[in-house]
């Protein structure tokens, strides 16, 4: 069909498409995008999350209709891309924002499809005109990619009146302003701060068009999350151990300071310490199966099982 055609993987350097094309192939412009292969992977590499990966989804088909939008001359508008990512420690933020940064890199939005992670302490300086300069750079190295600052809200003191967290700030409204169609800004932390946050600083608020809530795992998530950690690092639980391992995560869940991947993350760096240990200590000849397998006793060995209590400080 001549009125048809594929659509490029790079969005057009300028100015709408000349007349003439009327259709274009959906189909084509998503398989060219390679936007598939990055929602596989994070299908894949991420278990659980299913409302965020929803979000991810209709966020790329908004992309994607934008640019074809864009080539057809129907606008020259980007979508404002700015971010909030909201939930607890562990809940899997930083990755899917290294996801998020990908996609939209694929399909044209940003040119490097990098990110910066920053909190308050890159941004803000301890004296006067030191708070500048500090921002700018950490903008300037953003550029192109995406911008992610941790735990947003201590950027806001209101309680100390000359902070200088004000004055990144406003840094940050003017880019995410004047440069988003090379940068997306994506402020995360715990939602009810965030809130709060958004409240104070409506500037934020108003930029910020897509917040992304992520939910505590379930235990069966958790299990999940566990069972992919141990196979991509050539480890295998056995039936006691894994039974016991999920015995731990049930305790560790109700304890403070729970994170929770990121705690199944360290819980396994502290089983394969004991596992090394142990085989140290038996001493002898290991086999390949030797090397892989956890014991039940590398996970009992817990404090949480004796105690209770936190096993370190788990942060
Ligand atoms: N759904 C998931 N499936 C598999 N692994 C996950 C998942 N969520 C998180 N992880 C892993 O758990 C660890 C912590 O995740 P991440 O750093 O993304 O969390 P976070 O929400 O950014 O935490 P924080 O708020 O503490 O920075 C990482 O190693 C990540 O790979
Ligand atoms: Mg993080």
């Amino acid at each position: 069909m001549s009125d048809v055609r594929a659509v490029s993987a790079t969005p057009p350097a300028t100015s709408p498409a000349p007349a003439g094309p009327v259709a274009v192939d959906l189909s084509a412009a998503y398989h060219g995008s390679n936007i598939e292969h990055v929602l596989e992977e994070l299908e894949g590499e991420l278990v659980g999350l299913a409302p965020v990966k929803r979000r991810i989804r209709e966020i790329a088909a908004l992309l994607l209709i934008a640019r074809l939008r864009e080539e057809q001359g129907l606008t020259t508008e980007k979508p404002t891309l700015h971010m909030s990512f909201t939930g607890r420690p562990g809940t899997g933020k930083t990755t899917v924002a290294l996801q998020m940064a990908k996609i939209l890199q694929q399909l044209g939005y940003v040119r490097k499809g990098h990110l910066v992670v920053a909190t308050r302490d890159d941004l803000v300086g301890q004296y006067v005109g030191h708070t500048a300069p500090k921002t700018k750079e950490v903008i300037k190295r953003a550029m192109g990619g995406v911008l992610f600052i941790d735990e947003a809200y201590y950027l806001y003191r209101p309680e100390n009146e000359r902070d200088y967290g004000q004055e990144a700030i406003e840094m940050l409204l003017q880019s995410m302003e004047n440069q988003r169609d090379d940068l997306v800004v994506i402020l995360a932390g715990y939602k009810e701060r965030m809130d709060t946050f958004f409240q104070s600083n409506p500037g934020f608020h108003s930029r910020v068009g897509h917040h992304i809530d992520f939910p505590d795992y379930s235990l069966d998530e958790l299990m999940a999350i566990a069972d992919l950690m141990v196979r991509r690092q050539h480890y295998a639980f056995d039936q006691p151990s894994r039974a016991a391992f999920g015995e731990y995560v049930a305790l560790r869940m109700r304890q403070p300071h729970f994170a929770n991947a990121r705690s199944v993350r360290n819980a396994l760096d502290r089983i394969k310490l004991r596992q090394a240990n142990r085989l140290i200590a038996r001493g002898g000849i290991v086999s390949r199966e030797d090397l892989a397998r956890i014991d039940a006793a590398d996970v009992r060995a817990s404090r949480v099982f004796a105690t209770g209590t936190d096993d370190t400080t788990d942060e």
